[in-house]
């Protein structure tokens, strides 16, 4: 975790941007780090990184590279339904993957875990396809909020309630960009 005040390309983001919760390298110096374990533990066999769009894909991009393996990469978009900031569990797939999964070993590559049942769906769907076997890597997890008792085989960071932007994470449709994980304090409502 770190003091850094939030700023990109040398500009102050806007006051809605809070403190920074984890700051790049913190966040580089995790990825190498769940990269190799990854690589270790699916030494000789081709994963499958699915990632769930829009919010992983710049995990997906920076974790792909630390991976000393041939992985494919695939995407998924999903949609739940409910408010912008709270997770109703009701999922509608809005892009399928490409790729067959008959056989494969597949890592679902996430954002952010929070209540869980946005995972809880597509590890079911996913598994229904005929993977040999489905594991989840997620950046965050929110802690104690998981209403769906998942084993999660890689994690990059819990954190706490807070709602947060910034890596990939938004807030309608803003703040991708942002280098690091910062936090929300925008608007209320969450
Ligand atoms: P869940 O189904 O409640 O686990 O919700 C997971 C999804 O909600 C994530 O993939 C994100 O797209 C979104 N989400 C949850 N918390 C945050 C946050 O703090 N910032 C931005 N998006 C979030
Ligand atoms: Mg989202």
């Amino acid at each position: 975790m770190s003091e850094e005040r939030p700023v990109h390309g040398g500009r102050v983001v806007d006051d809605e941007v809070g403190r920074v919760l984890v700051s790049e390298s913190a966040i580089q110096a995790r990825i190498a780090e769940l990269g190799a374990e990854i690589a270790a533990d699916y030494a000789g066999e081709r994963p499958l990184l699915v990632a769930v769009l829009r919010g992983a894909y710049i995990f997906l991009a920076d974790l792909s590279r630390a991976i000393d393996l041939p992985v494919e990469i695939d995407f998924m978009a999903v949609s739940s339904y409910g408010n912008a900031t709270t997770s109703s569990g009701v999922v509608r797939i809005l892009k399928d993957l490409d790729e067959d999964l008959a056989g494969r070993h597949v890592i679902v590559v996430e954002d952010i875990i929070d209540s869980g049942l946005t995972l809880s769906y597509l590890r079911r769907n996913l598994a229904n396809r005929g993977a040999a076997s489905v594991e989840v890597c997620a950046l965050l997890v929110r802690e104690g909020r998981q209403k769906v008792d998942e084993s999660l085989r890689y994690i990059g960071f819990e954190i706490p309630p807070d709602f947060v932007v910034g890596y990939g994470l938004d807030v309608s449709g803003r703040y991708r960009n942002l280098p690091y994980i910062a936090e929300f304090d925008g608007g209320g409502g969450h």
